[in-house]
């Protein structure tokens, strides 16, 4: 499969371009559709069908989602409106389309493109360690990875630091919603990673999202055990591995 359909839902907009699996390569620019209030399960569903109707042709298709998803079922999303529990997400875009499609949690997606094509390919085998990418954004994702496989669906961005839901410290929202400048940011970040690492000591962090082009900004304000790169692929990440999901298509 040399051209597939990479479509990321986040917080605050859908991004999708066309990518190819074997190299992780964009093969168009990236298009944004902004969220706005449509987080209801049919206007993101209007939205996705309408990306995936504008294609010119037949493409496989993955699809990022900003929450858990077990065997193609979601669960609710923080950042998206009620009605996602337990919603066939899965067969909903396998009727928008006859190509092979796959969905999973947008930082899992994320976690799998960085593993093979970037900060973490050195990891990415049977001797690699573990690996976290941790997606800072509207949310905050996690992904965790030992000797190059997958523990899905982790939910790590919600553990409580002093009582309150990680994500309030330090998601990249926070940052541009409190107005706070790239240090007092980055030392949330450190707070949180520290937290982290104290649970589960991984060899390498990379931070994913959009903030992760700023990386340089507050890269000194983290102070780990663990080496912590910036996501190679950048925002890219989650459309890019939502394709490496797409199971082959049947004979
Ligand atoms: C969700 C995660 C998701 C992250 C980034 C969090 O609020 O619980 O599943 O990966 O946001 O979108």
């Amino acid at each position: 499969m040399n051209q597939a359909l990479g479509i990321d839902i986040g917080g605050s907009s859908i991004k999708s371009a066309r990518v190819n699996p074997e190299t992780g390569d964009l093969l168009t620019d990236i298009a944004s559709t902004p969220l706005a209030d449509r987080r209801s399960v049919d206007d993101v569903l209007e939205l996705v069908r309408g990306i995936i109707a504008a294609q010119p042709e037949i493409l496989p298709v993955g699809v990022g989602f900003p929450g858990v998803v077990r065997q193609g079922r979601t669960k609710p999303a923080t950042h998206l409106e009620h009605g996602w529990n337990n919603f066939d997400f899965l067969g909903a875009i396998r009727s928008c389309t006859s190509g092979p499609v796959a969905v999973l949690n947008d930082a899992d997606a994320a976690g799998l493109a960085e593993m093979r094509f970037g900060a973490g390919l050195r990891y990415n085998g049977p001797d690699g360690g573990p690996v976290l990418l941790i997606t800072l954004g509207t949310g905050i994702g996690t992904a965790l990875f030992h000797r190059g496989c997958l523990f899905p669906n982790l939910e790590l961005g919600h553990i409580e630091i002093d009582g309150a839901d990680a994500e309030l410290l330090a998601a990249a929202s926070v940052r541009t919603h409190k107005h706070l400048d790239w240090q007092r940011w980055g030392a949330q970040v450190n707070r949180y990673l520290q937290t982290i690492e104290r649970l589960l000591s991984p060899e390498l962090i990379i931070i994913g999202g959009g903030v992760s082009e700023n990386f340089a900004h507050f890269s000194e304000f983290l102070v780990t055990e663990a080496v912590v790169r910036p996501a190679r692929l950048g925002n890219a990440a989650g459309l890019v591995g939502a394709t490496l999901a797409i199971p082959p298509a049947l004979p």
